[in-house]
């Protein structure tokens, strides 16, 4: 087990993001969280990684998370090199070839400021300034945001390679249902705080509550189908 999350609780103030969450990633597996606007992915995740202190519930990881921002999070005055390097800042070496072999599109752009980067080559930069970590686990949140199509399909190829070649779990935070479901295996819907549906993808990408995601949420009433 990668990952174990059980009946998580986070609130702001009274506000409360997730209403008891419970999930789980197996060494090496690739899962897909999806669901609408404001339903508590980013909430999620920060609270796997740390950044965020649950009121309730356990986190249990067993080793290395390294997570994707969602908005990529650059420092844009910095090279692309730089950039990779703080992703290591724990660790005693920051070598950086490992990370250009795995996106070998970064290396011709390794001195360049990462404000003057593509949303496409940022996400990628985002992406390797994780792999620094060299994680047993990465939490991408949002991989496709401002994205073209054929630019986000890539950054899944890029995913894939990483979980073929060095078992690399993944969590996939994605409002593009049918490319998070394109690579991973199984996938949590989430609604209000709350999981609302789970399973292997073949089966859910027909379920109502995928519908939903990805018409940004309404109410089973509310469909007119
Ligand atoms: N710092 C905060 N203070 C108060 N409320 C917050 C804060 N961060 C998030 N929330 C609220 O918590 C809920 C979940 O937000 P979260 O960002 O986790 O959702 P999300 O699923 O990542 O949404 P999106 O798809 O827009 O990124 C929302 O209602 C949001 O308004
Ligand atoms: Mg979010």
């Amino acid at each position: 087990m990668m990952l174990e999350v059980d009946d998580l609780v986070v609130r702001y103030g009274s506000a409360t993001a997730l209403d008891g969450v419970s999930l789980r990633v197996d060494t090496g597996e690739l899962v897909a969280l999806v669901g609408p606007n404001g339903a508590g992915k980013t909430s999620l995740v920060n609270a796997v990684s740390g950044l965020m202190r649950p009121a309730s519930g356990t986190v249990r990881v067993s080793g290395t998370v390294a997570q994707v921002p969602e908005g990529r999070q650059m420092f844009g005055d910095l090279s692309v090199d730089d950039n990779l390097r703080l992703g290591a800042w724990r660790r005693r070496s920051r070598r950086t070839d490992a990370v250009y072999e795995l996106l070998p599109d970064l290396q011709r752009l390794r001195r360049q400021r990462a404000d003057t980067l593509s949303g496409g080559q940022q996400q990628m930069v985002a992406v390797g300034r994780a792999l620094m970590a060299e994680p047993d686990l990465l939490v991408v949140d949002e991989l496709s945001l401002g994205l073209a199509p054929l630019i986000a399909a890539d950054l899944v190829r890029h995913l894939a390679a990483l979980n073929a070649d060095r078992g690399t779990a993944v969590l996939l935070i994605e409002q593009e249902v049918g490319l998070a479901f394109g690579l991973c295996s199984r996938a949590y819907v989430l609604d209000a705080g709350r999981i609302v549906a789970e399973g292997p993808t073949a089966q859910l990408a027909a379920a109502p509550e995928v519908r939903a995601a990805y018409l940004g949420g309404f109410d089973e009433q509310e469909n007119l189908s």
